[in-house]
């Protein structure tokens, strides 16, 4: 089937990852100028002028989470290990680790290998928790 055709079903649409989102495990992490994946020459041009322009979660792309939730899905066995090896803020671990996959992330900028460890260990907590409440 071309790619132009076939029922609306096959796509997924979900809102864009807000702050809270972004910033969830990060509480106490020194805010950092967010940054953008044009560079740093103009840097938030297209942000409206009141925008803040610091942020814990300062990577330029963060996927939203329930986006990557569907993407390794799809491909994922349930006894699966997610890798990653463009890990960036950890997005995909924090979906992986929802779902009770292991998950390997790799990532060359420390301080966004910082944010995402900060990020998935407190998802997974979190999912630690949900599960002992329900056991
Ligand atoms: C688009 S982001 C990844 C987003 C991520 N997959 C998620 O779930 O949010 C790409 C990341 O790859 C990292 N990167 C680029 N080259 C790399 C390399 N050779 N090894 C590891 N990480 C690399 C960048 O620092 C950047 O954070």
């Amino acid at each position: 089937m071309a790619l132009h055709q076939g029922p609306v079903s096959r796509f997924f649409y979900c809102s864009k990852a807000g702050r809270a989102e972004r910033d969830a495990g990060l509480a106490g992490l020194e805010p950092g100028p967010l940054l953008w994946s044009s560079g740093t020459s103009n840097p938030g041009s297209f942000q409206s002028p009141r925008t803040v322009r610091a942020a814990r979660n300062f990577h330029p792309t963060v996927k939203p989470i329930a986006l990557m939730a569907w993407l390794i899905g799809m491909v994922t066995p349930s006894d699966g290990l997610v890798l990653d090896p463009f890990a960036g803020s950890g997005s995909t671990g924090i979906a992986a680790v929802r779902a009770r996959w292991r998950f390997i992330g790799i990532e060359l900028d420390p301080a966004y290998a910082r944010i995402a460890r900060r990020r998935i260990a407190a998802a997974l907590s979190s999912a630690n928790a949900t599960e002992e409440n329900s056991a």
